[in-house]
């Protein structure tokens, strides 16, 4: 039958994950991947365990995603990890949350150092607990020379606030006379968003069946191709990784001509 939402599901598939691994890299592999990883909590409440425990395992499958990521020759993986909308939650999934990026990088720093991953951030560190900052500064700090795939974290990232703090500051080197109004465009404009130095993503994906952005990324996402599935975040694995960039690759990309 016909998946309209995937076609490329209606097509034969190879076989093995390593023959789609192969094929995928044989054509046009998507630079910049942006994650929204959704339905820790769902994923937990199936199971009758706390919530955090959903968000435990989803950290693992960072680990598995990232090296996949790497190994397709993905240049950016851009992880919606905590929104600023996040703070709304009970203090002691925040608290989790926060200690999250600790554990990882706590464990898995040793092996992003010698796959070549370069981590950044990228959302207001501001309000961050020092632990949590310090845990990603020293991950950033000793990335930094590598070549390969960038892990960048959006944590207490909301697009929003970042859309106002880049028109305030557009306007402050307006009035210093810094940047000529009459030449800001669309480049000039990124460049003052958090993902300044960042391509655009060209692939979004979106688990477990929601079908919205949750104020991530939304200038950066103007000509991106979305993929939403299903699948809880913790139950998400390589197939459905290598899936997302199938469908990505079945795709005609017109950027608004013909
Ligand atoms: C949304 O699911 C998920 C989050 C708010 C947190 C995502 C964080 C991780 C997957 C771990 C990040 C790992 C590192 C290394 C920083 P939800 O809790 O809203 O799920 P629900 O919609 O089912 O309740």
């Amino acid at each position: 039958m016909l998946n309209k939402l995937n076609p490329w599901k209606s097509q034969n598939q190879p076989s093995s994950l390593s023959d789609r691994i192969s094929q995928i890299k044989s054509q046009e592999v998507p630079a910049h991947i942006a994650i929204i990883m959704d339905g820790n909590g769902r994923w937990a409440k199936k199971r009758s365990l706390p919530r955090v425990a959903g968000h435990h395992e989803g950290m693992k499958v960072v680990r598995k995603i990232t090296r996949l990521a790497n190994k397709l020759g993905v240049k950016t993986l851009t992880l919606y990890a905590f929104s600023t909308e996040n703070w709304k939650r009970p203090k002691m999934e925040v608290d989790f949350l926060m200690k999250l990026p600790e554990e990882f990088l706590g464990t898995f720093l040793p092996e992003l150092v010698e796959e070549n991953v370069r981590v950044t951030m990228i959302g207001h560190k501001e309000k961050l607990p020092a632990h949590t900052l310090k845990a990603i500064e020293k991950a950033m700090e000793s990335t930094k020379d590598n070549t390969g795939l960038v892990l960048n974290f959006a944590l207490n990232y909301g697009s929003r606030v970042e859309i106002i703090e880049a028109v305030k500051q557009v306007l402050n080197d307006v009035d210093d006379g810094k940047l000529d109004r009459e030449r800001i465009d669309e480049e000039t404009f990124s460049s003052y968003l958090m993902t300044s130095g960042f391509q655009d993503p060209d692939l979004l994906i979106r688990t477990s069946g929601e079908i919205r952005l949750s104020n991530f990324m939304l200038w950066q996402l103007a000509y991106t191709e979305f993929f939403f599935t299903d699948v809880l975040w913790p139950d998400f694995n390589e197939e459905h990784f290598v899936e997302a960039v199938e469908v990505f690759q079945g795709r005609q990309r017109r950027y608004g001509g013909v």
